[in-house]
């Protein structure tokens, strides 16, 4: 897969950004996510790939633009797509920290194609690379991953999404003496976070949804950490979905390997709302400012990007030119 990929694709999520920025705080999480959605669907029209999504908006009968199957882009090379053009509708719409535009790709049939159901998460990342596991106990893994940065449980930050499905979980690590970042939102960024120095987070735990889950561990694949998933079916319409999946043993542990088979695979994220992880789009006149973060699992790198969108912003995610 070609490496220069990352330029283009940065300019997908950029679009998405900076369409659905402009629904910051206005109350309305559906107008942001269709901004953000058009944005992304219309930017990779003019991209030389042959691009299958593999983790969109949804089936094709419930999602106009970037549905499960769709085939995006002008024509080429063959590539598996993950898009979430809105992560955190809600944290855009209430003005609200680390929403995000987010994709991740790699070669044909290497993304798991993950249903819409719920995963139970870890994620460290990688100076703690290998202490936890997803089926070891909150406690462990706060201890583990303790040890690993050679700190006191005291000194570790846990992140997780606040819904009550996790009460015991939070109860768990209060206990352990750790402390909690509780999140309303939005857990990509959650487990991402915990491979960004300055961000505070050290480790990520619980629920959220599978398909994030799988651009999550792209991420992590990239960048040298750990993550490590579960599903948690609601019901067997899920489960018969996720069995249509070679790839991974969906009763077991779902492993970096199994989520993102590849070592080719790639992950891009550009802030939509102000982070601890990335800034948020700025908007000054005619003109407008991204930040993202592109990490790329063939090269090693990790790329912090800011981009300046001098003239045209709003034409560019029409794509008018
Ligand atoms: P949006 O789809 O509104 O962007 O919400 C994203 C999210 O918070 C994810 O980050 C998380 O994985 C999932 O929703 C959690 O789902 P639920 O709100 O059902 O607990």
């Amino acid at each position: 897969m070609r490496n220069t990929r990352i330029v283009e694709m940065l300019e997908v999520t950029e679009a998405a950004a900076l369409a659905a920025a402009r629904w910051m705080g206005k109350g309305d999480k559906m107008a942001a996510d269709n901004a953000a959605v058009e944005a992304m669907r219309s930017a990779f029209d003019i991209l030389d790939i042959s691009g299958e999504i593999v983790i969109g908006e949804g089936e094709r009968d419930e999602a106009p633009m970037l549905f499960i199957g769709e085939k995006v882009g002008a024509g080429g090379e063959e590539i598996d797509i993950a898009v979430d053009p809105l992560e955190g509708t809600n944290l855009t719409a209430y003005g609200q920290p680390n929403s995000l535009a987010v994709l991740a790709f790699g070669p044909k049939g290497t993304l798991l194609n993950a249903p819409d159901t719920y995963m139970w998460k870890v994620a460290a990342g990688p100076a703690a690379n290998g202490a936890v596991h997803i089926d070891a106990s909150p406690t462990e893994n706060v201890r583990n991953v303790a040890k690993a940065l050679n700190r006191p449980v005291e000194d570790i930050v846990v992140c997780i999404l606040e819904r009550e499905r996790h009460n015991d979980l939070i109860a768990e690590v209060r206990a352990s003496g750790a402390r909690i970042r509780l999140i309303s939102d939005g857990d990509v960024f959650g487990a991402v976070a915990t491979a960004i120095e300055g961000t505070g987070i050290h480790l990520y735990l619980g629920a959220g949804g599978a398909p994030e889950g799988v651009l999550a561990a792209t991420a992590m694949k990239c960048i040298g950490g750990t993550f490590m998933g579960r599903f948690a079916f609601r019901n067997d319409e899920e489960r018969a979905r996720a069995e249509k999946m070679a790839q991974c043993d969906i009763d077991g542990v779902l492993t970096m390997d199994c989520l993102v088979n590849t070592d080719e695979a790639a992950f891009i994220a550009t802030g939509v709302t102000d982070g601890e992880m990335l800034r948020g789009v700025k908007y000054f006149g005619q003109g407008a400012r991204t930040h993202s973060i592109a990490m790329d699992n063939k090269t090693g790198t990790v790329r912090f990007i800011e981009t300046v969108y001098r003239t045209g912003v709003e034409k560019f995610w029409v794509r008018m030119d």
